[in-house]
């Protein structure tokens, strides 16, 4: 079929497999021009076909010729109808790490259940005996509580005070201005019960109460903080409600660790454009600005370019740099005060009618097409492309 990108609102609901490809083969070239990572040869990535997950494995693979299992939630493709992107992303991560002579298998289905990690701890154990490396990149706005059975929602909303500021509609490039009601009710817990730290411990005992965790086994979860800007709507919101308690998160397991000589650790990243941020009012706005500041400054990164930073030049340091609040990070580049100032004075100044020149919109755009498959040069368009791609490794 003949695959044109169809977006609604901040998602494209359709994926190209080779511009899905390419936009893999890209990160793979990133990792080898740089060179090999000392880190885990057995590696469990929760999260793993998009965004910061797609990229960790991508770097454990080709950066240390790691073993490894991903675990996802995305639409396989239907005929006539498109996979997810992140189908067709593993689809071709496996592809690729097959012929490389490695190990990559992955399974499709809600991490948050039971059955998911007891399908995941089996593979472990039948294929690979131990995991050293386990990386948490889920990003999702509902989970249904394996216990209880209840259905949370995620709320991306301001504590205490309404927040009226500037965003973004950056297909059409408009800039208004636009109020989120505070949240109310349930809103932070719920919040917390999908983007906390509860799935990711539930996993780390799964696997340990299997014997199937190393010694010296390391754990990371991804975080954000962003800056003063966007804080009522992120850090200090529903959604960091969440992240603080991932972050504390990382302790408890920590403690579980200790017989191991194994750690938990939680990664602050940089705002990048995936399918997770466009949907956070204000941040889209943020970032286009963010991105011209710190290309203009030769130090933007995208996912791939952060987590090699991340595994070679933190994770596996035998000194770990952390902050005050133990947590690695790696948007130290994107919080740096010259990049904060010139992004704070371009905020005030910013107009539908001069983002597309103090802004980096065009490249804001870009990514997120990139992010479904499309805008990639080397891809023929409108030639017909095979839309039932399997993935190889599936289990
Ligand atoms: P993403 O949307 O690209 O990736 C989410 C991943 O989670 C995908 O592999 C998806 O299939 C998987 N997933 C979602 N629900 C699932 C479920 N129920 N079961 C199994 N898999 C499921 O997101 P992104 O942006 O890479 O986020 C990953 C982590 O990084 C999140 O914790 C996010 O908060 C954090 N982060 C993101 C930043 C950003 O600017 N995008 C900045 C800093 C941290």
């Amino acid at each position: 079929m003949i695959i044109e990108p169809r977006t609604r609102g901040f998602i494209c609901v359709t994926a190209h497999p080779k511009g899905c490809a390419q936009n893999v083969l890209n990160q793979i070239a990133y990792v080898k021009s740089k060179g090999p990572v000392e880190s885990a040869k057995n590696v469990l990535v929760i999260g793993a076909s998009t965004g910061f997950g797609m990229a960790s494995r991508i770097t454990s693979a080709f950066g240390s010729n790691a073993a490894t299992i991903g675990v996802f939630f995305e639409k396989p493709p239907m005929p006539g109808k498109t996979a997810s992107s992140g189908w067709y992303n593993t689809a071709a991560f496996e592809k690729e790490a097959h012929a490389a002579g490695l190990y990559a298998k992955s399974i499709n289905g809600d991490a948050f259940s039971t059955d998911i990690k007891e399908k995941t701890a089996a593979l472990i154990k039948q294929d690979l005996g131990k995991i050293d490396l386990v990386v948490y990149s889920l990003a999702s706005p509902v989970r249904t509580h394996p216990v209880s059975g209840i259905r949370y929602k995620s709320t991306l909303k301001p504590i205490g005070d309404a927040y009226t500021n500037k965003t973004v509609d950056f297909h059409t490039g408009e800039i208004k201005e636009i109020t989120i009601q505070p949240a109310a009710g349930d809103d932070i817990d719920n919040t917390v019960a999908v983007m906390g730290g509860e799935d990711w411990e539930m996993w780390i005992n799964t696997l340990k109460e299997n014997d199937l965790l190393s010694s010296n086994f390391k754990t990371v979860a991804y975080s954000y903080i962003g800056p003063k800007l966007t804080e009522p709507v992120y850090r200090k919101g529903t959604i960091g409600r969440a992240k603080d308690h991932l972050e504390k998160t990382a302790f408890t397991i920590s403690d579980t660790l200790k017989d191991l000589n194994g750690k938990a650790y939680v990664s602050v990243n940089k705002a990048l454009v995936t399918q997770s941020s466009s949907a956070i009012p204000v941040i889209p706005l943020y970032i286009s600005l963010l991105y011209k500041v710190m290309k203009e400054k030769g130090v933007h990164e995208g996912c791939i370019e952060q987590i090699y930073r991340l595994f070679s030049e933190r994770l596996y340091l035998d000194d770990i740099p952390t902050d005050t609040e133990k947590r690695i990070r790696i948007d130290d580049w994107e919080m740096r005060d010259d990049v904060q100032e010139k992004v704070a004075a371009l905020w005030k100044e910013a107009t539908t009618e001069n983002l597309s020149e103090i802004g980096d919109l065009e490249g804001y755009r870009t990514d997120f097409f990139n992010l479904f498959g499309f805008n990639f040069e080397e891809v023929d368009y409108k030639a017909e492309a095979d839309e039932m791609i399997e993935i190889p490794g599936l289990v």
